[in-house]
């Protein structure tokens, strides 16, 4: 049957597994043909040999999140959602987050009330679990489950967020029986609160010493804990922000062992260092780049790089996490130079993350198309359940896609960006590839120079349990 919407012309597809030449033909916002000399469409573009891959899922990002500390999230969903759309993303999966006391479906509640009428493109969430109590492990997160939210993120810091080790193991069991995927933010509260105390007593209260507060130990001991846990409960479990070689040991050795340890890393891992968060000059520009864990060295960048090519990483998320570097509300919001441990942690990324990855990863030849596009996007779609209506280059798959310029080098600039935060970190960076467009169920939202103006036309998507298969662990012979 022909009568296309729209079809792209001599696209050089790009999927988790093939490259190949095509026209795509879609209909109602879903690719329905793959192939040759395909019938006219409505409509048509001339991709001219142009790689296309999938829109990119960005599985970690903050928008409009509420932080309790007084600082608040420069991006809402309109911002948030046109910045991704900009930068080739057409799925973001942020985080709908409980305060302790508070119920887990309020928290869900109120994050729809956010998200509604404002995003340009889809979203699903993923739910923070701060107060697990029976009441929300056993009545409140299997009803959640049901209404498509199947993922939620745990801390082990931050004293707002962080469980203890009973906690977690009660939410890895209930993670377990309903198929839930579990994401943990693997830092020791403790080591950080000592290292923390000891640096501020001593008058090491710069930016930098963020970094001194929470070395790869504090990482590598969180990450062996957490992983014991998922093995205790034998549950699958993913490491999030995975910032270096002491943590990829871990995991390495986890997925060794047979266990199904998921890990993500971001690009302040591969593109940033400690470096970025300034020296003793008392300048407070270094705030920009305080972020958890926090940037390490060029020897832990290249380990970063390898993991994303050997397997380690099956994701790459920006953890975009936007605050204002000037103002009153954003890094500042605790004076105009506070310590350290004051400061709004995170930095914005959502429209930056796969531009750097296609410049510095496939372009250079560290990692091929395949990886990318399995990296940023089918491999979010599976573990998240989204697959296959998103994450592929397939029939029946919505027309997320993205047709890339690889023929214009330039120097990125804040003022290129469409966050609504004031900086980048990546200010300066020479990169060699942007998304040309980004198509969202076929629509263009972003035709390489103008967001579409189209506030609240994404949809939330509910999600599949991903369901891994549950073989049993070595350690696990009690009644689960
Ligand atoms: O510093 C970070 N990563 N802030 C965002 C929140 C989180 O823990 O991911
Ligand atoms: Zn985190
Ligand atoms: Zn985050």
């Amino acid at each position: 049957m022909s009568g296309f919407d729209l079809v792209i012309r001599q696209a050089r597809a790009v999927t988790a597994a093939d490259i190949f030449t095509t026209d795509i033909g879609i209909r109602n916002g879903r690719i329905a043909a793959l192939g040759r000399n395909l019938d006219a469409g409505a409509r048509e573009i001339d991709a001219d040999g142009r790689h296309v891959t999938p829109g990119g899922i960005d599985a970690h990002c903050h928008f409009d999140q509420p932080t309790g500390d007084g600082s608040v999230m420069a991006d809402d969903f309109l911002t948030g959602t046109r910045s991704a759309a900009c930068g080739g993303t057409t799925t973001v999966i942020p985080f709908a987050c409980q305060q302790k006391g508070q119920s887990l479906r309020a928290a869900v509640e109120d994050y729809h009330r956010r998200a509604g009428g404002k995003a340009l493109i889809d979203y699903a969430f993923h739910m923070i679990i701060t107060d697990p109590t029976p009441q929300v492990l056993n009545e409140e997160l299997p009803s959640l489950i049901r209404q498509g939210l199947t993922s939620f993120k745990i801390y082990m810091t931050y004293d707002a967020l962080k469980l203890n080790d009973r906690q977690m193991i009660d939410a890895l069991s209930a993670a377990r029986r309903e198929g839930a995927m579990v994401m943990v933010h693997a830092e020791n509260a403790d080591c950080i609160s000592w290292l923390t105390e000891k640096l501020l007593a001593a008058g090491h209260t710069a930016p930098r010493f963020h970094a001194s507060s929470r070395p790869m130990l504090v990482e590598r001991e969180a990450t062996h804990r957490a992983i014991a846990f998922a093995e205790l409960v034998d549950v699958p479990v993913l490491i999030v922000h995975v910032s270096g070689r002491e943590a990829v040991e871990q995991i390495r050795w986890a997925q060794g062992n047979g266990l199904r340890v998921y890990a993500e890393t971001c690009p302040q891992y591969l593109f940033l260092t400690s470096d970025a968060l300034g020296d003793d000059d008392g300048h407070f520009h270094g705030a920009k780049c305080i972020c958890s864990p926090p940037p390490r060295d060029k020897a832990n960048q290249e380990v970063i790089w390898q993991g994303l090519s050997n397997g380690v990483f099956q994701v790459f998320s920006s953890d975009h996490a936007p605050f204002h570097f000037d103002g009153p509300l954003g890094k500042k919001a605790h004076g105009s130079n506070p310590s350290f441990d004051k400061i709004a942690n995170g930095i914005p990324g959502v429209e930056t993350r796969l531009a750097l990855l296609w410049s510095e990863g496939v372009l250079t030849g560290r990692i091929d198309p395949q990886t990318f596009v399995a990296l940023t996007s089918t491999n979010p779609a599976r573990l998240y359940g989204l697959y296959p209506r998103k994450g592929s280059i397939a029939i029946g798959a919505d027309a997320d896609l993205v047709i890339w310029n690889e023929d214009n080098p330039f120097t990125l600039d804040n003022s290129l960006l469409h966050h609504a935060v004031d900086y980048t970190p990546y200010e300066g960076m020479q990169l060699r590839a942007w998304p040309g467009m980004t198509l969202s169920r076929g629509e263009i939202v972003w035709d390489g120079h103008h967001p579409l103006d189209a506030a609240g036309r994404g949809k939330f998507l509910p999600c599949d349990c991903p369901k891994p298969a549950l073989a049993r662990s070595r350690q696990t012979e009690i009644l689960l």
